[in-house]
C-alpha cells in the first residue's frame, strides 16, 4: 500500500496536491505558488531524500492516492520519529490512511528499528485520530498553539505508538 517516494513521481504529486488545494487546506501550513508545479514538487522530495525524511506514497492500485511521511528521527536514548500524511479527498473512508500508517509502522519498528513514532492532530480532526487509534497509537496530550495554520496557532492532540505496545 505504501512504496518509497522518488524524484519522478514530481508530476503526479502536483496535480494531486493542486486537486486537494482546498481540501488541505484547513489542515495544512501555508504553500507556496511552486509548491503545486511538478519542479517545484520534485525540488522538495529531493530535500526531503538529501535530508532525513523517510517520504512514501500512498497507493490506490497504481495510482498515488496521498503521501505518508516519517521525519525528525532521533537515535541515541530517544530512537523515535514523527509521522504526517493525507489521502485524496474524493479516496477518504476507505481505510488508505489506517493501511498507509500501519505499513510505516512496520518500517519504522522493524527495519529501523525504532522505539517510539509520534503523531500530531488538529483536535478537531476526528478523521486522523481514528487513523491513529486504529492503529494502536495513545493520546498523550495536547499542544497549545502547536502549528500555524491559515495565520493562526492551532492546538493539536499529541499521539504516541510503541514498539513493544502490541
Ligand atoms: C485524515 C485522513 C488522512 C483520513 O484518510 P482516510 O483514508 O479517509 O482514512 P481511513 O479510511 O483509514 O478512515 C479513518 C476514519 O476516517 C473517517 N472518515 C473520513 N472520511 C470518511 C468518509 N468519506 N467516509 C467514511 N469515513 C470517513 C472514518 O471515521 C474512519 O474511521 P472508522 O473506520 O472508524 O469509521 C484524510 O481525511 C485526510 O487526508 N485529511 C486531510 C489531511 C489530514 O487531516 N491529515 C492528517 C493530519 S494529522
Amino acid at each position: 500500500m505504501i512504496r518509497p517516494v522518488r524524484p519522478e513521481d514530481g508530476e503526479e504529486l502536483a496535480a494531486l496536491y493542486l486537486a486537494n488545494r482546498d481540501f488541505l487546506a484547513p489542515f495544512e501550513p501555508a504553500r507556496p505558488p511552486e509548491f503545486f508545479t511538478a519542479d517545484g514538487q520534485r525540488e522538495r522530495l529531493q530535500r526531503q531524500l538529501d535530508g532525513e525524511t523517510h517520504p512514501f506514497a500512498i497507493l490506490d492500485d497504481d495510482s498515488i492516492a496521498g503521501t505518508i511521511n516519517l521525519f525528525n528521527i532521533v537515535r541515541e536514548s530517544l530512537q523515535g520519529g514523527v509521522i504526517g500524511y493525507w489521502v485524496d479527498g474524493t479516496r477518504n473512508g476507505r481505510g488508505l490512511a489506517t493501511g498507509a500508517v500501519g505499513e510505516i509502522l512496520a518500517y519504522a519498528f522493524v527495519e529501523l528499528e525504532l522505539h517510539r513514532i509520534e503523531a500530531a492532530t488538529l483536535v478537531d480532526n476526528v478523521s486522523s485520530q481514528r487513523v491513529l487509534e486504529k492503529n494502536d497509537f495513545e493520546r498523550i496530550g495536547l499542544a497549545r498553539r502547536f502549528l500555524r495554520i491559515n495565520d493562526e496557532w492551532r492546538d493539536f492532540f499529541l499521539f504516541q505508538r510503541l514498539a513493544d505496545d502490541d
